[in-house]
């Protein structure tokens, strides 16, 4: 349709997505051989079947087991490239992708395996599609402060090579706090900060975001539509919210897609931008995010134009490169 082909054509950066949550099953079938690991699941059929959440933690158990058959730099390497061919195709033209190096360094992974092979997929995908991206090393929120601190040690050799650090995971009952000394280190190395917020957490954890880590964007942060306060001041402080609709729909974070409030947020003039998370797990990449929140809400091509241009401003780029890209 028209709306279809508006939206591919529509240029935009994704700035809310989990490599580890691109891995589609029939690559994971693929590595499992490869890697002779064994998965629960006997066919590409019976794991998507098995993609059915009630909320975030019945997701993240899925997705921790997922993972399992990452083992060596050329299996990060395709998960990543898999993931930009697609990216390329819905018109994406810069992503900060987020990985969670704790995954992975707890099963034994070699951190440099890790980053390696997803440096090496960014190197390729700017040469192949022109794709611009950067990383956004996630911290696990349900591990403790002191592992967060490991973490942070193992990836100095490549800080130059990380744009920000993230905080993702079971949000209820690990809330920023616990995280501020971390990003405080993190700050003084001059990354930039990035956590998830008003997922599933109240909103006195997007106000905890703010103001004890500092945070230069919010991932999701639907919540803080329940505060008319906060809301006012992450409108004021021009915050970007990077919102995820398939996600908030299979993880019961909106009922129906229907009730999806990314109109609401832009009325009230909110940053908001539209990025699909982990695609292979929740039905769609970015513009079939776009699509499927445009068609349930009616939004406007003028709307779907000002989430497109959020997504540059709202992005690590260096203000040129974001001008050129507007
Ligand atoms: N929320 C929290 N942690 C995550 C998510 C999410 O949506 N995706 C991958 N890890
Ligand atoms: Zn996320």
């Amino acid at each position: 349709t028209d709306l279809d082909r508006f939206i591919a054509g529509l240029l935009k950066a994704e700035l809310h997505l989990h490599i580890e949550g691109s891995l589609e099953p029939e690559l994971m079938f693929a590595l499992a051989e490869r890697n002779g690991v064994t998965i629960p699941y006997a066919s590409v059929e019976d794991v998507r079947a098995a993609y059915a959440f009630s909320n975030l933690q019945d997701f993240l158990d899925i997705y921790y087991a997922g993972a399992s058959v990452l083992l060596t730099e050329a299996d990060f390497h395709d998960l990543a490239m898999a993931y930009f061919d697609r990216a390329a195709a819905d018109g994406v033209r810069h992503a900060e992708i987020m990985f969670d190096p704790q995954t992975h360094t707890d099963r034994g992974i070699a951190f440099a395996a890790v980053i390696e092979g997803l440096l090496s997929a960014m190197a390729e995908a700017e040469a192949k599609h022109g794709l611009t991206s950067a990383l956004i090393l996630s911290f696990l929120r349900h591990l403790s402060e002191e592992a967060a601190f490991e973490t942070l040690a193992m990836a100095e050799p490549w800080l130059d090579r990380i744009a920000a650090v993230g905080l993702d995971s079971s949000e209820i009952g690990h809330p920023p706090s616990k995280f501020a000394r971390v990003f405080a280190a993190a700050r003084a190395k001059g990354l930039k900060l990035v956590a998830h917020a008003g997922e599933e957490g109240p909103p006195a954890y997007v106000y905890e975001a703010l103001d004890l880590l500092h945070v230069d964007r919010i991932d999701h942060g639907n919540r803080a539509l329940e505060d008319e306060a906060l809301v006012q001041r992450l409108a004021g402080e021009g915050m970007t919210l990077t919102v995820c609709p398939l996600s908030n729909h299979k993880l019961c974070v909106v009922g129906d897609l229907a009730d999806h409030p990314i109109d609401h947020m832009l009325a009230e003039g909110l940053k908001a931008t539209i990025n699909s998370d982990d695609p292979a797990y929740f039905g769609g990449y970015v513009a079939d995010n776009y699509r499927a929140v445009a068609r349930a809400r009616g939004l406007s091509r003028e709307a779907l134009v000002q989430l497109a241009r959020n997504s540059f401003t709202g992005s690590f780029l260096p203000p040129e490169a974001v001008a050129m890209h507007l």
